[in-house]
């Protein structure tokens, strides 16, 4: 088996070139964007359209902005993720409108330009965010709650989902920066927890689970949402713990983190199709085909992570298997004209399922700005960047 080293060296030339194309698209888009919270695309099918400050995919735009500012430098990256940052700012200010999400909104965006522009505000902005995912914490159970009481029934109160696995990052930054070690164990009770509750046996990854509000047990599995069904693998959710479990090691040196990643990750790569074009889940039937590029993309990054932090003769499989589906999902996906403000589409939302989720309302087969703004995270790890906005230090 190659080397992660010499797998990198390899594809140099088209990682060389993939970030040309990406920095002269996106310093094109950068201006025309800059007042929108980016997700998806108008009625026109190609000019970008915003989402309210309040969803959770608010702060990918930026994000990605930060990311380019801090590889290129070119100041415009960093004027519109300030404007994001300002834009966010109406649902940080809504305390009953927040919800587990507030580490993808900003610890990519207001924790990353903290700790490369220093800026007092946007730390603010993070431990804010921090402090709210703290309270959400519910003790005896030791899980993080995902959404608030919604419905009458009050069912959703005890629920987690994996995707909170991507959130968890801000609590060990918060930790690590006013040296108080509150929010890392209760990042860590809930990875013990999803460790226990989310991830099967064979390395598959249950999206929803409702847990006892006392033991943190599994009271039972939920059905609906982004899946085919409750036993079934969404193969986005298992990117969020592949991704997710990895960087919760690197925070902690916990090695069960490690160990967990490794067994979604090897289940991903089993499942994924030979053309690496993930499915929305790898348990739906073979027809018809519905492709998920978000998945891909940031199970590409996860990948990368396990590369570079398992030892040499096992890291190489890993980064293999990134770089195939970031040359399949590119390549097949990819729009990189500076005339068009999409990068990547086919991403899909959730699986339709006649008679419970019709098919135009699954949000099948468009584009979603964290499948681009993992796409070009996992560019910049292979090509050398230190800079991982999902840690807590600047390099
Ligand atoms: N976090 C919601 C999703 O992955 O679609």
């Amino acid at each position: 088996m190659k080397t992660y080293k010499q797998i990198v060296e390899e594809n140099k030339a088209w990682l060389e070139e993939t970030f040309a194309k990406i920095d002269k698209k996106l310093s094109a888009v950068t201006l025309r964007s800059r007042d929108k919270l980016v997700d998806g695309v108008g009625p026109d099918g190609v000019t970008h359209k915003s989402t309210p400050p309040r969803n959770w995919t608010s702060g990918f735009w930026g994000g990605m902005n930060v990311l380019m500012y801090e590889h290129t430098g070119n100041e415009d990256y960093l004027l519109t993720a300030k404007r994001s940052e300002e834009l966010l700012d109406a649902a940080l200010g809504d305390f009953e409108g927040l919800y587990h999400d507030v580490g993808f909104m900003w610890h990519i965006l207001s924790g990353a330009l903290y700790r490369i522009t220093g800026d007092e505000k946007s730390k603010n902005r993070n431990l804010f965010a921090a402090a709210s995912l703290m309270s959400r914490f519910v003790l005896g159970g030791n899980f993080i709650r995902a959404w608030n009481t919604a419905r009458p029934e009050g069912e959703v109160a005890n629920w987690t989902i994996i995707d909170c696995m991507m959130n968890l990052p801000i609590l060990y930054w918060a930790s690590d920066l006013i040296g108080d070690d509150r929010f890392k164990r209760v990042a860590m009770a809930h990875a013990d927890n999803a460790i226990r509750c989310h991830i099967r046996a064979d390395g598959s990854v249950a999206h929803i689970v409702e847990h006892d509000r006392e033991t943190g047990d599994v009271y039972k599995f939920i059905a609906k949402n982004q899946g085919l069904n409750a036993d079934s693998s969404w193969s986005r959710g298992q990117s969020w713990a592949l991704y997710g479990f990895v960087l919760s090691y690197i925070h902690t040196g916990e090695k069960r983190y490690l160990d967990a990643s490794k067994r979604v990750a090897n289940y991903f790569i089993a499942n994924v199709c030979d053309d690496w074009l993930p499915r929305v889940d790898f348990r739906a039937p073979a027809e018809p085909v519905y492709y998920d590029s978000t998945a891909g993309m940031c199970a590409a990054c996860g990948l990368i992570e396990l590369a570079k932090n398992l030892p040499e003769d096992e890291g190489g499989y890993y980064a293999n298997a990134a770089i195939n589906l970031l040359r399949a999902l590119s390549e097949k996906f990819g729009d990189f004209n500076p005339d068009t403000d999409v990068m990547i589409s086919h991403g899909t939302v959730r699986y339709p399922i006649p008679g419970v989720i019709a098919y135009e309302k699954a949000g099948v087969h468009i584009p979603i700005i964290y499948g681009e703004y993992y796409f070009v995270e996992a560019v910049l790890k292979l090509l050398g960047s230190e800079f991982n906005p999902w840690m807590s230090k600047k390099k």
